[in-house]
């Protein structure tokens, strides 16, 4: 099958005022949750890979997996693999039938980078796959990567990286953070808004779990067109279980507690997908 083209998703969403959900699934479960919550409102989403979801499946097993659930739907479903600081593990998604990987090596000092995510970029760009690439730190905790606050990216340092990397979507530092905020988020609407409107590589929100509406309606009417959220589904999936069984603490039927667990995350990834085509859509 053709690969989905991440840049054109993204595109059309931010010319059309509304942002594309990209949301970490972990089993067969929260798959087929976000892929119903995405068929029932009609709209593209993505389903996004951790790399400790890849070696926990293994990419051909967690492949097989997501292509069969992505065939309940007839709108696009991308498959994505989220921060990978691993070079080799993005050339096997690529070569799996992945339609984009992030390689992140926001870690790593600028030459490095920009150099290796420039490479990988050419690998994937071969089999008509997408690369998406961060710039300065994005705090909190994303499965195995745990980064301290740190330096959030800037307009010039921004440039130089999309022109030494040619990546199709880009995730700068704007201020937002992996897993549950503790303290008031403090966004850099302006480089989003001008990133958005001086280039044409979108512009992808990471940390979405427990932004504001208002947060997010803003971000979107500033251009950015992929909204990464992955905390939010393991709460709704624990929380779902947790609630089954609080209810009927004698119930011993996997099936009932797995499709509690379903339910809940299908409601809030399309709570999700809800907040993310505001209603006043358009830029400012
Ligand atoms: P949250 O876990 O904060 O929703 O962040 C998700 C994310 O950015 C994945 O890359």
């Amino acid at each position: 099958m053709a690969r989905l083209n991440l840049k054109e998703q993204l595109t059309d969403a931010k010319r059309n005022g509304y942002a594309i959900g990209a949301f970490n699934i972990f089993d067969c479960p929260s798959a087929r949750a976000a892929v119903d919550a995405a068929d029932s409102l009609k709209t593209p989403i993505l389903l996004q890979t951790s790399v400790g979801t890849v070696k926990k499946f293994g990419p051909e097993e967690l492949f097989g997996m997501m292509d069969l659930m992505r065939k309940r739907t007839a709108v696009p479903v991308l498959f994505h693999l989220d921060h990978c600081t691993e070079p080799e593990l993005a050339k096997v998604c690529i070569d799996t039938g992945w339609d984009s990987v992030m390689i992140d090596l926001s870690a790593r000092p600028l030459d490095e980078n920009i150099r290796i995510t420039g490479e990988i970029k050419k690998y994937a760009a071969v089999k008509g796959v997408c690369v998406e690439g961060e710039l300065g730190v994005i705090s909190g905790v994303e499965e195995e990567i745990n980064a301290e606050e740190g330096e959030l990216a800037d307009y010039e340092t921004s440039l130089v990286f999309l022109e030494g990397t040619g990546i199709d979507a880009f995730a700068p530092a704007v201020g937002t953070a992996h897993g549950v905020y503790k303290k008031e988020v403090k966004l850099n609407y302006d480089l989003v808004r001008k990133l958005s409107e001086t280039t044409a590589v979108p512009v992808v929100i990471h940390g979405g779990t427990g932004l504001s509406d208002e947060q997010f309606a803003r971000l979107i009417a500033c251009g950015a067109s992929k909204i990464n959220v992955s905390t939010a589904l393991k709460y709704a999936y624990i929380n779902g279980l947790k609630e089954y069984l609080h209810g009927h603490p004698e119930e011993y039927d996997p099936i009932k507690l797995n499709s509690a667990a379903e339910k809940s995350v299908r409601e809030t990834v399309a709570n999700h997908i809800i907040r993310f085509k505001p209603k006043s859509g358009g830029r400012i």
